[in-house]
């Protein structure tokens, strides 16, 4: 989705703004531009396409000069892709730049007000209302003209906002779209996510909806609604711009598959202390589990399957009822949640739109509301009763891989101690999971180091244009995983079934030579997914299994076999998953995608 940056201060800013949209790239977008304050006008450069074709437009920078500026990456929604559609958009009477993220959802209403006023639009987005309302309410205030033009827009928005009469000042204003700001030594900076802003400083300030600040190379103030000078804390950024670099991989997605092992002891560690699980500050004693009469995950995309993961954990630890809702249907669902429903919200951003409409429509019908997220600070986070870090460090490929498992190591912890405190497990069961939680990350390890050959693998069946998954129960899950990942990166369809579900219709697809992917993990229902191994096999299917080492029954039925090492079963998706990711991955090098920025994909999806 769309990204921001603005800067104020000492340094030349068309670089820093270059630098900061670079950073921003992985949210996905379409074009790209800047615009500088420089002696008493707006320096603009906008253009179609990569920030590689913005910086060839710009000599890096050097032709667009001045120290305060606005940067944006888009990802068209109103209007193409195209140069004119591209952010920043000017007022008409060139006093004003702006930036934004979001939708205005009274656009049309504003731009036939504005129209009828005289004022010329050059594009078709939803954007340019805003400049244009800023001119006509500018009487020589600019905060002033900010706020009125704020206080006619519906819908969801951060802006980046200059003025040719403030040369030093930038404005961000924040409605239901994330942007943060960047306090630094006498020059200060925002961004819509802090991988933009840590290779200058590591003191964010996380702005409110509503809130808006007037940035200086000086200083930062910030307003509330109705324009009342606010304090807000300073946060340290935990983590490095390493962190946020390739490291040596061909793409982050790689860096981001090898890097879970480290990543889920991250989210571990902080959670276990003497023997026990501690949920930061969550707490729920027994009685008030037992007041709880059904657990609902929502969540989008790769998150829906992580909860999909943890559902069948809770319910077989805790035996309460758990359902798993797209965060998309439940927001409209009018959802029967109540003051006994606990609601665990999983997202890796933290920003997705969907995500937190419906969340705060459970919220409102009396839900607890149990937040599980990667990044610090942002919405769901903050409008979460409470919230439990993953802890992954950034997440900058398009198709999130750590993201996930580590909201699957947060749902089994939970799991169990959900279990313990409704005293659903007793205390050796207790200690025999929880050893098997510390046991994933090198056990994670393993199974990169025993998955040398899924790019052989990949070599032999990219060419194929449809791929099934199929497996039972926990293997279900992680089959939507695998084939979400395939499809997002490699734009090969694949379709995760039920195993069982098959001769119900699927099976009519399967012809010879279509490759299926068949979860083996979950051995109780092992001879059941053996059986629906040889009704594809009969049809001509190639079957690629995935078991756990030592099954050597497998080896019968199957074509190729990938193997993770054993663990305990209900845990098995967070190994399951990883070789499915590199699978996807090796996929769609062979294919020859853009792996770590799919076509139509953005990284955090803040719009509906
Ligand atoms: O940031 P979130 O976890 O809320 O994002 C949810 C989905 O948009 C996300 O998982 C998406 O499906 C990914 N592209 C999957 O790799």
């Amino acid at each position: 989705m769309c990204g921001i940056v603005g800067y104020t201060g000492t340094q030349a800013a068309a670089p820093v703004l270059l630098s900061g949209l670079s950073k921003l790239e992985y949210r996905g977008y379409d074009s790209a531009g800047i615009a500088v304050l420089n002696e008493g006008k707006i320096g603009l450069a906008k253009v179609k396409g990569k920030i590689a074709n913005l910086m060839e437009l710009t000599d890096s920078g050097k032709n667009v000069p001045g120290f305060a500026g606005i940067g944006h990456t888009r990802w068209a929604t109103h209007g193409a892709p195209t140069d004119v559609n591209a952010h920043p958009h000017i007022s008409s009477d060139g006093r004003f730049a702006i930036v934004h993220n979001g939708i205005i959802e009274n656009f049309a209403v504003l731009r036939d007000e504005l129209t009828a006023k005289g004022y010329e639009f050059l594009s078709d987005t939803d954007t340019e209302v805003v400049a244009h309302l800023i001119e006509m309410y500018y009487t020589g205030n600019f905060k002033a003209a900010v706020m009125k033009a704020v206080s006619r827009l519906e819908g969801s928005y951060a802006l980046g906002i200059v003025c040719t009469d403030e040369p030093e000042t930038v404005f961000a204003v924040r409605e239901k779209s994330p942007l943060i700001l960047g306090a630094g030594i006498g020059e200060n900076f925002f961004a819509s996510d802090v991988t933009a802003l840590v290779a200058y400083t590591k003191n964010a300030i996380y702005l409110e909806d509503g809130e808006f600040a007037e940035v200086k190379p000086d200083g930062i103030t910030v307003y509330d609604a109705a324009g009342r000078e606010i304090t807000k804390p300073i946060s340290r950024i935990t983590w490095d711009i390493e962190a946020a670099e390739k490291g040596g991989y061909d793409h982050f997605m790689l860096k981001e598959i090898m890097e879970q092992p480290r990543a889920v002891q991250a989210t571990i560690d902080p959670r276990i202390k003497n023997g026990r699980i501690h949920l930061d500050d969550f707490e729920m004693d027994s009685a008030e589990f037992k007041n709880i009469n059904k657990i609902v995950i929502t969540a989008c995309g790769s998150a829906s399957y992580a909860g999909q993961a943890g559902r069948y954990a809770i319910e077989k630890l805790c035996r309460i009822p758990v359902t798993v809702e797209l965060a998309s249907e439940l927001r409209y669902a009018d959802p029967l949640i109540d003051e006994h429903t606990l609601l665990i919200v999983l997202s890796q951003s933290g920003e997705t739109a969907d995500t937190i409409a419906a969340m705060k429509e459970c919220k409102e019908r009396g839900a607890r509301v149990l937040s599980i997220v990667n990044v610090v600070g942002s919405t769901i986070a903050r409008l979460s009763d409470d919230t439990l870090y993953t802890w992954a460090g950034p997440e900058i490929a398009v198709a999130t891989t750590k993201g996930y498992t580590t909201q699957l190591i947060l749902l089994y912890l939970f799991a169990i101690y959900a279990a313990d405190k409704l005293g659903r497990i007793d205390s050796a069961e207790y200690d025999r999971l929880l050893s098997e939680i510390r046991k994933i990350p090198n056990l994670l390890q393993r199974t990169i180091d025993m998955n040398h050959d899924v790019p052989a693998l990949a070599k032999k069946y990219y060419t194929h244009n449809d791929v099934y998954f199929i497996g039972r129960n926990t293997d279900y899950a992680a089959c939507m995983e695998g084939a979400l990942k395939l499809k997002e990166i490699s734009y090969v369809h694949a379709e995760a079934y039920a195993a069982g579900e098959l001769k119900h219709g699927t099976i009519a697809l399967i012809e010879t030579g279509t490759p299926v992917v068949a979860l083996c993990l979950n051995e109780a229902l092992a001879e059941k997914t053996m059986s629906n191994i040889i009704e594809v096999k009969a049809r001509g299917a190639e079957v690629i299994a995935l078991a756990f080492k030592g099954n050597t029954e497998i080896i019968k039925k199957a074509d190729d076999i990938v193997y993770i090492p054993r663990t305990e079963p209900l845990f098995a998706d967070v190994l399951a998953v990883l070789p499915l990711q590199l699978f996807a991955y090796y996929v769609a090098k062979e294919r020859g995608c853009d792996i770590d920025k799919p076509k139509n994909l953005a990284k955090s999806v803040t719009v509906e």
